[in-house]
């Protein structure tokens, strides 16, 4: 097993470039099993462990899949499937394999997947992904630890609404209403960039959605979509964590490849809290030069200040001056980095979905371990900025949803290295 070895106290300056996004790319590699007649080639394709997951996903369908990860490309062959189920083994290590029910039911009216099962952050239940198929007219049955989901006669569009806009249920369902037979219409949709993404390369490839980004989503089924290339959107998380990391450091970095209007309540905190954010059309400075003030956070769906930063944000609260309050409202559980921030002599007190975090002068560091990927990520910002060594374990995690981070922190002029345990 690897860990992570940092020596805090050295300030982050210099330019580091975004890779694509995790969450963008992970639906588009699931798209790709909708499109026929010709190869689809994927570029801005991060190089993630969870890439390497649903690629072996699809490769378990029959599906031709080719990783080149120097020219950050994906090459799918998906022109023809022989298999339509998703076994337990991958769908545990990501739940995001679930994403190929929509495109299978699509494309060839029948999927089996594995049931996810539990999670760290949360029981992350998939029944919104479900009542989609099921208006869609699939027929869905459980057993044996897999859900089934049959359209021998296809799908046919339907008015769907959902009761939370959950990421993974508005793209699989999107995904599955593109060939569907008439109309759909999706109500409180996730309007997350990575919807309008996956929109765009549904549309690229003959798809007619409209309203992507919005609250209502329109599909207007076609009966056929043929394979199309396409480049995956700048990752806004881990632009978002370069950015604190500048902040935490008291450096000044150049986000290069960021898109401001993906983060904009992160870029509106860190202003809040006293850090210099300037945006242009090519990416984003962060500088700082004192401890930040503490701001309050409160996690919701887009265009909300988005969960998967709130670790980190939490990680550099722990440094600031005074106290605030960080509250949790999409999944529950999702503070698992705090017993570790703790370990590194963060003042934080839990109560139900509310953590309040009081500013101490400094961290020690210490052994610890990333529980999931972006407690992980918490954990190395804090490493940081921690006084002496800290010690990562479990950094699987990690390389989940971080493209090369110890080379870019690295170049910044961190003192972070992998070795073997
Ligand atoms: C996606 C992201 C993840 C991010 C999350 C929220 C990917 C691959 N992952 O995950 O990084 O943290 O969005 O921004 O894009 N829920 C239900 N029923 C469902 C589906 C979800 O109750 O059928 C609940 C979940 O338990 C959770 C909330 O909805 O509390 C949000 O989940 P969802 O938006 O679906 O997240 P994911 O798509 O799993």
């Amino acid at each position: 097993m690897e860990k992570l070895i940092i020596n805090g106290g050295k300030p982050l300056r210099g330019t580091v470039k975004i890779s694509g996004a995790k969450n963008a790319v992970l639906p588009a590699i699931a798209a790709t099993l909708l499109g026929q007649d010709r190869v689809t080639v994927l570029d801005e394709v991060p190089n993630l462990d969870d890439v390497r997951t649903i690629s072996e996903v699809l490769k378990t369908l029959g599906v031709k899949v080719q990783h080149v990860p120097e020219q950050c490309q994906l090459i799918v062959d998906a022109s023809s499937i022989e298999n339509i189920t998703a076994p337990y083994e991958l769908v545990r290590r990501m739940r995001a394999s679930f994403l190929i029910m929509g495109p299978l039911l699509a494309r060839l009216g029948e999927a089996k997947i594995s049931l996810p099962g539990g999670c760290a952050i949360g029981t992350r239940p998939i029944d919104l992904h479900l009542k989609g198929f099921e208006a869609l007219g699939a027929q869905i049955s459980i057993g044996h630890g897999y859900i089934e989901a049959k359209a021998p006669n296809g799908l046919k569009g339907a008015r769907i609404y959902l009761d939370f806009p959950s990421v993974g249920a508005t793209e699989n369902i999107l995904m599955a209403a593109s060939m569907a037979e008439g109309l759909s219409v999706i109500e409180n949709p996730a309007q997350e960039p990575e919807i309008v993404d996956l929109a765009n390369y549904l549309n690229i490839m003959g798809a007619k959605i409209r309203g992507a980004g919005t609250n209502v989503i329109k599909v207007e089924g076609v009966k056929k979509l043929v394979a199309h290339d396409y480049t995956i959107i700048p990752d806004r998380i881990e632009a978002g964590t370069y950015m604190i990391a500048a902040a935490m450091t008291r450096g000044d970095v150049y986000i290069a490849n960021a898109i401001s209007e993906h983060i904009k309540p992160v870029i509106a905190k860190l202003k809040e809290a006293g850090v210099t954010v300037d945006e242009d059309v090519d990416g984003i400075r962060v500088a700082c030069d004192h401890r930040p003030k503490a701001v309050d956070i409160k996690t919701l769906p887009y265009p909300g200040f988005p969960t998967d930063m709130q670790a980190q944000f939490m990680a550099m609260l722990t440094i600031s001056t005074g106290s605030a309050m960080v509250t949790e409202t999409v999944f529950e559980n999702r503070f698992m980095h705090v017993d570790e921030l703790r370990r590194m002599g963060a003042r934080i007190k839990i109560d139900g979905r509310t953590a309040m975090v009081h500013g101490v002068d400094y961290l020690t560091g210490c052994q610890v371990k990333a529980t999931d990927l972006r407690a992980g990520a918490a954990i190395v910002l804090a490493g940081l900025v921690a006084e002496g060594e800290t010690q990562i374990g479990y950094i699987h995690h990690i390389d989940r949803g971080y493209d090369n981070l110890v080379e870019k922190l690295v170049n910044l002029g961190a003192d972070i290295r992998r070795v073997d345990q």
